[in-house]
């Protein structure tokens, strides 16, 4: 049986659980009413994300994390038109427990259930606190995916660059491994960088083709800056830590500003908007703001609460699928590759 398109101010529950966040949220009428997530401290000190335990956490998690998101939207899961959850792409452990609590959920109640993928998400994060001038250059910054997207409309996405190693998220996660910090490195690297001289070292760009990004090599260029430099003085990193998160952290952020200018000398973008993780830093986020202001288009980067993985952008992915009847058959399975 098919279910039919559902209006736009439906009211959606979403849930996410791809990587080591659990969480899920409630849309209603257009806002979202509650967006709750728990993250998984069990990973810290392996210096990443353990898939097994991550599933794990997932399977403690996820109840309360929907009742608590459902308590907090004052709604009863009998009011919910509709379950989104991230299909793809992500860690087969963890998107198995989400899709599966989601079928349950729907298969009890007799809703149906929306497959969302997780790149797309991110971008929808945008579509919850702005009205987007369209078309737009999308800037996708997360911790397994670097990638710029040309949006014409909700849900029309064409990857116009990405990376051809590691996402800028997995830099700062290493560079942080390096430099003996904990998971997830970006926002550890970012604070220590807040009083740290930017311009204390200059790690190389890569040469890449295109609007291609690559970032495995600056990882590599900071482990050897950091052996030579040791070898004279054993407290080098101890001493310079700030500036060198600070110089690390701008090379990174110089690389991504590269590629968005090239690519809006080829793309007619109206607005930029930054998504995922990444997003969270705040100075990528004021570079960002500050290049649109000199292109003079406008520029849209999502609240905290929206930038790393949460079920807020799931739930608002979702309804622009279920406005067009796109429901998932419950004999859908998870994808882990975009
Ligand atoms: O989107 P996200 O929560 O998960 C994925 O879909 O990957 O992104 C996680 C990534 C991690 O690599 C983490 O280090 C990075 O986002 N991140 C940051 C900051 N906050 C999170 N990177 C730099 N600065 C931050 N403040
Ligand atoms: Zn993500």
């Amino acid at each position: 049986m098919s279910n039919p398109p559902l209006s736009a101010n439906s009211t959606i529950l979403g849930i996410e659980s791809s990587c080591d966040d659990t969480s899920a949220a409630v849309l209603i009428n257009g806002k979202i009413a509650s967006n709750i997530t728990a993250s998984q401290d069990v990973h810290r000190k392996y210096g990443g994300v353990v898939p097994e335990l991550a599933s794990r956490a997932h399977q403690s998690h996820i109840i309360p994390v929907i009742e608590s998101a459902l308590t907090t939207a004052k709604i009863t899961l009998s009011e919910v038109d509709a379950i989104a959850v991230t299909q793809g792409p992500g860690l087969m452990g963890s998107l198995v427990v989400g899709l599966n609590t989601a079928k349950g959920l729907a298969l009890a109640t007799n809703k149906p259930v929306i497959g969302v993928n997780h790149l797309h998400a991110h971008i929808a994060a945008l579509y919850i606190e702005n009205d987007i001038q369209f078309p737009m250059l999308g800037l996708l910054v997360s911790g397994g995916h670097t990638q710029l997207i040309w949006v014409t409309e909700p849900g029309s996405y064409h990857i116009i660059g990405q990376t051809i190693d590691d996402a800028v998220g997995e830099a700062f996660d290493k560079g942080a491994k390096i430099m003996g910090m904990g998971y997830p490195g970006g926002p550890e690297i970012s604070k220590w960088a807040e009083s740290g001289d930017p311009n204390f070292h200059k790690f190389p760009d890569s040469q890449t083709e295109d609007l291609s990004f690559s970032f495995s090599g600056i990882k590599t260029s900071l482990l050897y800056f950091l052996k030579k430099a040791q070898q004279s003085d054993s407290n080098f990193l101890v001493k310079n830590k700030t500036h060198i998160c600070a110089s690390y952290q701008d090379a990174l952020i110089q690389m991504l500003l590269k590629r968005v200018k090239k690519a809006l000398k080829i793309y007619p973008a109206a607005s930029i908007g930054l998504v995922g993780g990444v997003s969270a830093n705040l100075p990528l986020r004021m570079a960002f703001k500050q290049l649109a202001e000199s292109h003079k288009i406008h520029s849209y980067i999502p609240s905290f609460e929206f930038c790393t993985d949460n079920a807020a952008m799931i739930a608002q992915a979702g309804l622009h699928l279920a406005i067009k009847g796109e429901f998932l058959k419950l004999d859908a399975l998870p994808y882990t590759r975009a």
